[in-house]
């Protein structure tokens, strides 16, 4: 009557690693490529690394500045780590490592440069035809978000980024170029990175530069631009079913696991509804429509979301095949923050846990939050799950013999992993594991290169100097052995 008990990880688990298109590639102007946000993203040498929010503002004045600057010195996404040119070998070290999937994003502006031609880029199209390709010879099945913080430029100085229907439609047009050139080679899709951090940073997001607009409208634009991307994730998903029918297709949420500092009711309520409105984005895209407490939130914050006759079709019919998730902390929140000890450089901020460990960033490490989070998410939907990021930013210096030896990441990792199993054989169906990142890569937030979370080293500095050489770090070994026995030995 009861099914076997679970051991371990399923045969055919996708253990790989995860990256995007904006913090790897470089070769910013070639191709044809158009300028994206990704490429305004300056490099802000005074900031503490915990000023997180800070890191990702911007103002007029730099985007006039980054559109007129013709290299790449002060902008690191531009550069990346040259994956443009480098892929191939990245790929075979991927394989090494025994990868059966490589998450990667596709840069909207390769494919169409401003975003509103009529017909997409050959150019582009190619690179990622070629990229696919060579994942495939190499037997590591491609897992492609088609938005992760970048867009074109031109759309946000014509349109203002997502607040605008337009961008939807172009949008559309670009999620039906990829469709259909990669459809029959990809089984995995995901639409939005981090749908829900066009709160936390709407121009990386969603290409709004807040200071167009009065601060008091600015939050009701936020939302409208969010209600724009849910309507594109559906369409996406839509068109996925047709073009890509073989794959499934996925959202894609920052856990933000939110822990009561007390059991107080007052705190258990507030943590209850951070909970919530970090699952509302999931909801959306999983249930297909927006939560009642949202609609409660508008109408006392006086919100209005200009919706169009049809979306709330689009949202219901079109529902995401699975969830796919970022996990790198947990957070704590009281309704007494104000007096308590704050850890600054969490992505949002908040109460200081004793119990917790921080990396250098003041990131703080929790992987039973990553059970407790696996579980909870598995109980709220019951479909297919996928962690396609987690991993720690660290400074790593090379030994003697130039090697780096990495314990404190394997020991993250190792940790993660070990929580990860017990939420398998709680019963979460999860799908795979992209560790964040298998290389060294541009930080999103920051756009330093010594916030390094590979397991590849890449011989870059934040300035840009270096051979880009690669080299193994310890923690490669390691991965590749957790790869080889399915995670058997963790
Ligand atoms: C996630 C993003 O929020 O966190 C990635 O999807 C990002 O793009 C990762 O790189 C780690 O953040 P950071 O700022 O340390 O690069």
């Amino acid at each position: 009557m009861f099914e076997e008990k679970i051991d371990g990880f399923p045969e055919g688990f996708l253990w790989g690693g995860a990256i995007a298109a904006n913090q790897v590639e470089g070769g910013w102007n070639e191709g044809g490529k158009g300028l994206s946000t990704a490429d305004m993203a300056i490099f802000k040498k005074d900031l503490k690394p915990e000023e997180y929010s800070k890191h990702y503002t911007i103002t007029n004045q730099q985007i006039e500045q980054a559109m007129q600057a013709t290299d790449a010195a002060d902008y690191p996404k531009r550069r990346g780590i040259d994956f443009y040119h480098h892929y191939k070998d990245d790929i075979a070290l991927f394989a090494e490592m025994g990868f059966k999937v490589l998450r990667f994003s596709i840069a909207w502006t390769r494919i169409f440069p401003t975003g509103v031609e009529p017909e997409p880029n050959e150019s582009g199209l190619q690179f990622y035809d070629d990229l696919i390709d060579e994942l495939l010879r190499n037997n590591i099945q491609p897992l492609v978000t088609l938005s992760h913080y970048e867009m074109p430029m031109y759309l946000v100085n014509q349109f203002g980024g997502w607040s605008d229907r337009r961008t939807l439609d172009c949008f559309e047009r670009f999620t039906l170029a990829v469709l259909k050139r990669y459809g029959k080679k990809v089984k995995y899709w995901l639409t939005f990175n981090e749908i829900d951090s066009i709160i936390r940073h709407p121009f990386t997001t969603g290409g709004i530069v807040p200071e167009r607009y009065p601060a008091e409208r600015l939050e009701n634009i936020i939302y409208q631009a969010l209600h724009h991307q849910f309507v594109a994730s559906a369409l996406a998903v839509k068109h996925c079913r047709r073009l890509s029918p073989d794959s499934k297709i996925g959202c894609m949420l920052t856990r933000l696991l939110t822990y009561p500092q007390s059991c107080a009711p007052e705190d258990v309520l507030l943590a209850g509804r951070e909970n919530q409105l970090n699952y509302f984005f999931s909801d959306v895209q999983i249930r297909g429509r927006y939560p009642r407490h949202m609609l409660r939130r508008f109408s006392e914050k006086g919100l209005q979301i200009d919706t169009r006759p049809g979306d709330e079709e689009i949202l219901s019919q079109h529902r995401v095949d699975f969830i796919s998730i970022s996990y790198y902390m947990s957070l704590v929140t009281s309704v007494n923050a104000d007096k308590m000890d704050k850890v600054g450089g969490n992505i949002a901020g908040g109460v200081k846990n004793p119990y917790l460990k921080t990396t250098e960033w003041d990131w703080q490490i929790d992987p039973v939050g990553l059970r407790i989070a696996l579980n909870d998410l598995y109980d709220r939907y019951q479909i297919p799950v996928f962690v396609v990021e987690n991993g720690m930013g660290a400074v790593d210096t090379p030994d003697g013999q130039g090697v780096i030896r990495d314990d404190y990441r394997i020991a993250y990792f190792q940790s993660h992993l070990q929580q990860m199993k017990e939420a398998v054989k709680d019963g979460v169906e999860l799908l795979g594991y992209t560790s964040w990142a298998p290389i060294d890569l541009i930080s999103a937030s920051t756009s330093e290169m010594n916030k390094r979370y590979g397991f590849i080293y890449v011989d870059q500095d934040n300035q840009g100097n270096g051979t880009l050489r690669r080299s193994r770090k310890k923690s490669f070994h390691w991965y590749q052995d957790v790869i080889r026995s399915n995670g058997a030995g963790l």
